[in-house]
């Protein structure tokens, strides 16, 4: 594989295929794992993940990249082999969840800016050298009555950037996640809501990749889709989220960005294939536009596997069927009789 990084984003985001999350953080995968009553330790975690990287056909024709936990980079198989090794013998790209998590941004109640820039130039060498060819840092911007602030957009804005920057000083591929989450309870949390807030954050996190000297030509976006809170009880119909993030996306990003790689942000597994295939289908777009799914790739597979190696196989079909429909939305082919 070359090792420009203008190459590595062209292939996170190849035709009919995107990129497995599959990072979650020691907390978020034991949640995952307490919805199925399995415990979460080392060896569960890497045979839930081996499970997935198995996954040949699914993995070869449908993912182009794999986000993984630091843990994760460095463990083995069972069997032995290198967890990237499986990754890259099935010709995708892996990849490492570089920030520390977002704490508490000091001065307001609810908001959080992400941290882990303080010795990040170091650990992304040693990154590189485990086989991490792109990377992910994730900021979350919550909306409420009296929030975002500014203050918010900024510092996440501008610590996203200087990650970036570090990326790709040390030949990796920058993720830049700036999410505007779908979560909460706000009445005010409309669609629309949603379109200014992401508005305002995406022209934020690009004026700040301008001054950090990011090359936009080597990093891959990955922003949330423009939808209403999950609790708003007025909810969107398909062509509406398509419409309004295309509009949204073409506002804020420039098109020297190869990709754009969603994520699902708590979205059902149909809604997140559904919104990405609309988009694909009816819009002339200046870059791919694909997924970057952790819960709409995984919960099916979750759920069948229930921590049983006598439903290897079962979660592996339900992780390839969702790869395959997600690989289809990506390129506009997908249909909802598709899934029976
Ligand atoms: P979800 O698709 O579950 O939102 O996760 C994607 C991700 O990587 C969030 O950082």
């Amino acid at each position: 594989m070359s090792e420009r990084l203008e190459d590595i984003a062209v292939a996170m985001v190849a035709e009919g295929q995107g990129i497995l999350a599959a990072d979650e953080s020691t907390g978020t995968i034991k949640k995952r794992f307490d919805s199925i009553s399995v415990e979460s330790t080392e060896d569960k975690r890497r045979d839930y993940r081996e499970m997935l990287f198995r996954a040949d056909q699914a993995m070869k024709d449908c993912i182009s990249g794999v986000i993984l936990f630091e843990e994760t980079l460095g463990q083995k198989a069972a069997d032995g082999t290198p967890l990237v090794d499986l990754i890259k013998a099935a010709g995708a790209v892996p990849g490492i969840k570089v920030d520390k998590g977002a704490q508490a941004l000091s001065g307001t109640s609810i908001e959080k800016v992400t941290e882990g820039l303080d010795g990040l130039r170091s650990r992304l060498a040693g990154y590189y050298e485990q086989g991490a060819r792109f990377a992910k840092w994730r900021a979350v911007i919550t909306i409420t009555d009296d929030t975002p602030s500014w203050n918010c957009i900024k510092a996440n804005a501008h610590a996203l950037a200087r990650y970036a920057a570090l990326c790709q000083e040390a030949g990796i591929v920058p993720i830049v996640e700036p999410e505007v989450l779908m979560d909460g309870e706000h009445s005010a949390h409309t669609i629309d809501r949603c379109y200014e807030v992401t508005e305002w954050a995406l022209k934020t996190q690009f004026a700040e990749l301008y001054d950090a000297g990011v090359n936009l030509e080597g990093m891959v976006l990955k922003p949330n889709m423009i939808v209403p809170g999950q609790n708003c009880s007025s909810q969107a119909s398909v062509d509406e989220v398509a419409e309004k993030t295309v509009q949204c996306l073409k506002a804020c990003v420039p098109s020297l960005v190869p990709g754009i790689a969603f994520l699902s942000g708590g979205q059902s597994d149909i809604d997140a294939t559904a919104h990405l295939n609309a988009m694909n289908a009816s819009y002339d777009l200046p870059w791919k536009l694909t997924f970057s799914y952790g819960r709409a790739l995984q919960a099916a597979a979750l759920s069948a596997w229930q921590g049983k190696q006598e439903n290897v196989e079962a979660a592996q079909a339900a992780f390839a069927h969702r790869a395959k429909m997600n690989g289809l939305a990506a390129t506009g082919k997908w249909s909802k009789d598709m899934e029976s």
